[in-house]
């Protein structure tokens, strides 16, 4: 009934307007707002209804009896400090505090939502689309030029080309990356997908084992870079063979298999990106681990503005005084910016070291390749592992 009267009023008011501004207006359920402003006020108003403020005025009490500092939510009546709201959004306000901590302070940080809107939006979208580009290319790639075989006769003899210890690293490198990525997406997308599709108490589990594990797991994958870094970096530097490997794109589409010592250029370059890359997400993860004690991205702007990089691509000087909540979001960003790169790059390897390529995958598995798979991708290597035998007089 109320409703209706509503109704007739705001239609009323539609074709008198000059009557419906001295219009009253009558009780409003305000209980689901808790005696606040409902949408059917603000409704009311676009209408050009006068709707009272007493239901507002009514709720501020006695402002001499309030005791704002005493009694928690308590109104502080008419009286209000300005002032004291400014400097807490401007984190300059004198805030006592027991908690020893950089972010103690910060009690408004009203930068976030550019973070939080570009997390949720083209973070996501990008992010996994670069994803889905990748499997698609491998895919196309796959039925173009089908799985890199064999070419020569099997000789039946193998060759080393991981020991145990080479193969434990990767395999802690492998397994400990796919379970961060695995859990990293969890959290990011857990809000915007997984809460709606499992609901909030499901969800909860599920993010409460995922963040252990991702955070848990962080160790092994930075033990593991460390550990092939000093593995294989030896074999990773370049050489004169990896110009002319490239020259002949790795001879992925015919002309024969240029040479390459034990690992060629592409080899390399996935290498380079795991350390690179791989290190750059861990000291982010580190950042994020311990919240608000590693801040890093203000000293980076700072370099980065002195080397005049943000200038010279017309971004301007970077903005180095970061509150220590802008410090985790920078951080949170990168994180995930730099492990979808890693991952796209990454599928690409699992492809090349499994289906797309016959006998590569022994080399992690047992260790030892067939020679003419060694032969046809790795030749100087050969004649390297040969020379040693030859030298300790083993026969080859
Ligand atoms: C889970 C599936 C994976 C498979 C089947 C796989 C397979 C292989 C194989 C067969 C090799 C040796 C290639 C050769 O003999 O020359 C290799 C090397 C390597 N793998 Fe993996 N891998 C996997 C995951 C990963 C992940 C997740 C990472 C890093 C995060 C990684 C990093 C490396 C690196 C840096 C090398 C040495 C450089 C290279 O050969 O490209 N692998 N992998």
């Amino acid at each position: 009934m109320l409703r209706q009267i509503y109704a007739l009023l705001i239609t009323f008011s539609l074709c008198f307007p000059a009557f419906a501004q001295e219009a009253p207006v009558g009780e409003t359920d305000r209980s689901a707002t808790g005696g606040a402003t409902t949408l059917e006020d603000i409704m009311k108003r676009q209408e050009g209804l006068k709707v009272g403020n007493e239901f507002r005025s009514g709720l501020t009490g006695n402002p001499a009896a309030a005791k704002p500092t005493t009694e928690q939510l308590g109104t502080l009546g008419g009286a209000s400090d300005p002032d004291l709201w400014r400097a807490l959004r401007f984190d300059s306000a004198d805030i006592t505090t027991q908690i020893q901590h950089p972010a103690a302070t910060v009690l408004i940080q009203d930068t976030g939502m550019w973070w939080l809107q570009f997390r949720e939006g083209p973070l996501t979208t990008y992010g996994f689309g670069l994803i889905l580009v990748t499997m698609g290319a491998l895919v196309l790639f796959y039925l173009i030029r089908g799985r890199i075989r064999i070419d020569g006769e099997r000789t039946g003899r193998t060759i080393l080309r991981f020991k145990s210890i080479e193969r434990f690293a990767h395999w802690l490198l492998a397994g400990s990356f796919i379970l961060l990525g695995l859990t990293g997406v969890i959290s990011l997308l857990g809000r915007q997908f997984l809460i709606p599709a499992l609901g909030p108490e499901a969800f909860s589990t599920i993010a409460i084992g995922a963040k252990w594990i991702h955070n848990n797991v962080s160790w092994a994958f930075m033990l593991a870079i460390v550990m092939i870094f000093f593995l294989w970096v030896v074999h990773n530097l370049p050489h004169r063979s990896d110009i002319y490997w490239l020259r002949k794109g790795g001879g992925i589409f015919g002309g024969g298999h240029p040479p390459a010592k034990k690992f060629n250029a592409g080899q390399k370059f996935i290498f380079w990106s795991v350390i690179v890359l791989g290190g750059s997400i861990s000291a982010s993860g580190l950042s994020l681990l311990f919240p608000f004690e590693l801040p890093m991205f203000a000293a980076t702007f700072a370099k980065l503005n002195d080397f005049g990089i943000p200038q010279l691509i017309g971004l301007g000087e970077l903005n180095t005084d970061l509150a220590p909540h802008t410090e985790m979001q920078y951080a949170q960003l990168w994180h995930s910016i730099v492990s979808f790169i890693l991952f796209a790059i990454v599928i690409a390897h699992i492809y090349i070291g499994s289906v797309g390529m016959e006998g590569a995958y022994d080399a992690m598995g047992s260790g030892e390749v067939e020679e003419q798979w060694a032969r046809e991708h790795h030749s100087l290597w050969v004649e390297e592992v040969k020379a040693k035998e030859a030298q300790a007089g083993r026969p080859s």
